[in-house]
């Protein structure tokens, strides 16, 4: 059997904000083999930067994680102690953001940053600190890096920063990497070498990578299996050309309304309809005032997480009574 490297279960992370409590993540289960990539995908607030930040243990206030289970590597990662994670953080778990810039600091020289963090969690000399930042500035692409690492991260291009905070993240070689939109910012074709070089690294360092994104495209070019979020809940979780070709929940129909074709990068067209309030969700299934196959019991009823087929899991009360288009059928 294949072993989970990240195992999620009920995961419950909730902001308790003045206007009330936001659900950002309201019962999340899913998993992670080693050396998978897996995508994170649904709209704009669905709570999917929540869930990895939930996993590192940095969800900012006012939010808290309220329940679940976070176990990886088999250790359930919410009993760790503040100082347990740090040391987590970075060695084994690492994450990269939109924008580089939040995971490097203005004041210091990448030179200075990267020996830190490999000092931080491996005992070595600074100037083997040092031969290892070279190595992996080298190995993510950085032209000159000797010369370039004396240098502050404002002196380096937007898809060279992102090189330069891809290097911090992987500079203790985590075994876990979450990338948050890393491409987002970046022109095209920048976008498409970001890409490249993550595919790369997880091949050579035998990383598994958890991809965040809007973009179907990459996520269809990047992972192997995906898992549809919407309003803190999963919707539906398959391997990528299943969910493409065959998709079960009537969110992802809709997702894939937007990707005519697998070689074709879109970005998620507007689904009709509002993004629910977290603070009042929507009773029963979240998505039944935008699911044009809505019946009375899906507004009474929460759908659970069943496993229709092998490896195919989704919560829908009407699965078996719709029949859906995917992506080629979208044509
Ligand atoms: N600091 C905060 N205070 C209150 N609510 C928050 C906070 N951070 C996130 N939320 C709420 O949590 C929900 C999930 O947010 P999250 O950032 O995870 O969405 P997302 O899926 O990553 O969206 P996007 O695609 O825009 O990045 C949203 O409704 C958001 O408003
Ligand atoms: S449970 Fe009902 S409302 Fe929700 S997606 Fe399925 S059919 Fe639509
Ligand atoms: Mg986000």
């Amino acid at each position: 059997m294949e072993e989970a490297l990240l195992s999620i279960e009920g995961l419950k992370t909730y902001f308790f904000t003045e206007a009330g409590v936001v659900k950002a993540v309201d019962g999340i289960s899913f998993s992670l083999m080693k050396g998978e990539s897996l995508g994170l995908v649904g709209e704009s607030g669905s709570g999917k930067t929540v869930t990895a930040l939930s996993v590192l243990r940095i969800v900012p206030k006012p939010g808290k994680i309220t329940g679940g289970k976070i176990e990886f590597s088999g250790k359930n990662l919410l009993k760790n102690t503040e100082k347990e994670m740090q040391q987590m953080r970075g060695s084994e778990i690492a994450i990269i953001f939109q924008d580089p810039s939040s995971s490097l600091n203005p004041v210091y020289t990448v030179e200075t940053q990267l020996t830190d963090v490999v000092m931080a969690h491996q005992t070595v000399s600074r100037s083997e600190a040092k031969r290892k930042a070279i190595e992996i500035l080298n190995l993510v692409g950085i032209p000159e890096a000797e010369t370039r690492m004396r240098e502050y991260p404002h002196q380096f291009s937007g898809g060279m920063k992102q090189r330069v905070a891809i290097a911090r993240a992987l500079a203790c070689q985590p075994t876990l990497l979450f990338a948050d939109e890393p491409t987002t910012n970046l022109d095209v074709t920048i976008q498409a070498q970001v890409l490249n070089l993550l595919n790369d690294l997880k091949k050579k360092l035998g990383m598994s990578l958890v991809m965040i994104t809007h973009d179907m495209g990459v996520i269809a070019e990047m992972t192997s299996r995906i898992v549809v979020l919407y309003a803190g809940r999963v919707c539906e979780i398959a391997g990528t050309n299943e969910l493409f070709e065959r998709p079960k929940h009537p969110y992802t129909e809709s997702l894939l309304a937007a990707v005519p074709r697998l070689d074709m990068r879109k970005t998620l067209r507007v689904i009709p309809g509002n993004i629910p309030n977290l603070i009042t969700p929507p009773s029963g299934c979240r998505f039944h005032p935008r699911c044009s196959y809505a019946k009375p019991a899906c507004k009474q009823r929460i759908p659970i997480l069943e496993e229709i087929k092998p490896r195919h899991i989704i919560a829908c009360h009407e699965w078996r009574n719709i029949s859906l288009t995917g992506e080629k059928a979208a044509d």
